[in-house]
């Protein structure tokens, strides 16, 4: 029986119940934060208790989660929480590791991509010993129970994490099946996790790795005589000759994602290609965009709208903090009420003027004016 339902736990959450009255206006678990912040119950830390550097760029965070962690699926991914300078910030990672690891502890890799102000601070300033928020693990991009026979991995860059979580899983549980990958990355040493993939490819000789180098110094072709580009019929005909068979699992760039759905698509076998996006797929709009000025009632404060770029990055910018998570239109943390004006939703270029409607910030731009009652 679990602990939920056990006599003991509804005396824990009595004394629970108690404590928080005498407490109020905080809860017992605020003061329990003090003494160990893995110990609360009103949200979910983790404490980093390794950092690794997979590449100049790339860093592995080995984190121990608190008490209301649960498992998670190989492919899956997470919200992470991180103040700057005062500031609350919450991004989403894969999952590198696999499941039900002897020390409880699960991992993370973060790349510190150009200007990005949280992604950089992750990989440089969180040090061994930090607490830092966590959310659970989310996303239907992992591998179904009844495994397919022989997947096949497409990736590139940091897009590899997710993968990575999916091939440390079947290692641990012994049960590697006939797997092609194909993995793209500007040069050989910016692959991440090359070491884990070559001893990958010694234990399995049924683990066929291909990489390729866009940016390959001194030449234009790989040694198979194909061209260093991002995704192509004859790459994949000369490296997975029967991917009409394979169910694919893709991640990486935006725009190899398009061409790998449009690809498949135009095949029929839609279907068989599972894709994991850590950015909204946006539509391109034919309207230039309107720009105008943009109100939160709550925050009480105004930015300049370019009628282009969305609004949860533009209240940021403007130095304010409306609440969100997933920053791709997923989760619903960034729910808000318009009040007035009109915006647009930047995945369907949908309009939306009605007073009332709920948006999403993180998907939607202003068109002119607006006045948004953010959550
Ligand atoms: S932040 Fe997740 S939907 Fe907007």
């Amino acid at each position: 029986m679990q602990e939920s339902g056990s006599l003991f736990g509804r005396v824990t959450r009595l004394a629970e119940n108690i404590s928080d009255a005498f407490a109020f206006p905080l809860k017992l678990s605020h003061y329990v934060e003090l003494v160990n912040p893995l110990w609360t119950s009103h949200d979910m830390q983790a404490r980093i208790v390794k950092v690794w550097d997979e590449t100049a760029t790339a860093r592995t965070i080995t984190l121990k989660p608190g008490k209301n962690w649960r498992s998670f699926k190989p492919g899956q991914h997470l919200r992470v929480g991180i103040d700057i300078g005062g500031r609350h910030f919450t991004r989403t990672y894969s999952i590198s590791c696999e499941p039900e690891r002897q020390d409880g502890c699960f991992s993370i890799k973060v790349k510190a991509i150009p200007n990005g102000f949280v992604s950089n601070h992750i990989v440089r300033q969180l040090k061994v010993g930090d607490y830092i928020p966590i959310g659970i693990a989310q996303g239907d991009f992992y591998l179904p129970d009844a495994q397919p026979v022989q997947p096949l991995f497409i990736t590139a860059g940091s897009g590899i994490t997710p993968i990575m979580s999916m091939l440390k899983a079947l290692d641990a549980e012994d049960r590697m099946p006939h797997v092609t990958h194909i993995h793209y990355a500007p040069q050989q040493y910016d692959v991440i996790f090359a070491k884990q993939l070559a001893s990958l490819q010694q234990k399995y000789p049924r683990y066929k790795l291909h990489c390729i180098y866009t940016r390959n110094p001194g030449g234009v072709d790989t040694p198979e005589g194909l061209k260093n580009q991002h995704f192509s019929q004859a790459q994949l005909e000369k490296y997975c000759p029967d991917w009409q068979t394979k169910d694919v699992y893709a991640c990486g760039p935006q725009p190899l994602l398009d061409a790998l759905e449009l690809f498949w698509e135009s095949q029929g076998l839609r279907r068989r290609l599972h894709t994991e996006r850590f950015r909204a797929a946006l539509s391109v709009s034919t309207e230039p965009g309107q720009k105008g000025t943009v109100s939160l009632t709550k925050s009480q404060g105004q930015f300049e709208g370019d009628g282009q770029t969305n609004l949860l990055r533009l209240a940021e910018d403007a130095g304010l903090n409306p609440t969100h998570g997933c920053r791709m239109g997923i989760c619903h943390a960034c729910d808000s009420v318009l009040k007035e004006g009109c915006v647009r939703d930047m995945r369907t270029n949908e309009l939306m003027r009605e007073p009332g409607t709920i948006i999403q910030i993180c998907v939607c731009t202003n068109v002119g004016n607006a006045v948004i009652d953010e959550a």
